[in-house]
């Protein structure tokens, strides 16, 4: 399997609790490497943006306003088949059917607060990066 990057986002949930490095715990043993990383708070309408794609569903506008409401860390990371294999980190969005050690399994508050975000496919990762990061600020 190729070497593969993703994005990733600690949720506010999560920065609230003060877990960003238990996450980052999670990530690192399980072979995956931050290549970049910052601490920034969104506006309602640059999470709107990012979860565009989920702009029909009923939970869109809670969504939007949780990812505004605190600090988030987006972050890059890189190994192989990182994006199936971060996604094998966080486990299943409702923390109710999250596989036991996964991160939402021990973290997640609810199926909305889920404590983080992972790309789902080479394309959205791709977009979900150059929204976040320029070319320079990744640091493999
Ligand atoms: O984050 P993931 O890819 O696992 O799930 P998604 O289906 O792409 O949904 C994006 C985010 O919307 C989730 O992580 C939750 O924060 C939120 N969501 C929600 O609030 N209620 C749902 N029924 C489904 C998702
Ligand atoms: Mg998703």
């Amino acid at each position: 399997m190729a070497t593969e990057r993703t994005l990733s986002i600690i949720k506010p949930d999560a920065t609230k609790r003060n877990l960003t490095g238990k996450i980052n715990a999670k990530f690192e043993d399980a072979g995956l490497r931050i290549v970049a990383q910052k601490r920034i708070h969104l506006t309602p309408a640059q999470a709107g943006e990012f979860y565009k794609v989920h702009a029909e569903r009923p939970f869109y506008g809670e969504l939007c306003d949780f990812m505004a409401s605190g600090p988030v860390v987006v972050q890059v990371l890189e190994g192989e088949g990182a994006i199936a294999k971060n996604r094998e980190v966080m486990g299943a969005t409702n923390p109710a059917d999250a596989a036991p050690g996964t991160v939402r399994a021990e973290f997640a508050e609810s199926v909305g607060e889920n404590s983080v975000h992972g790309s789902d496919a080479p394309e959205t990762a791709k977009e979900e990066i150059a929204y976040f990061f320029a070319g320079l600020e990744l640091v493999g």
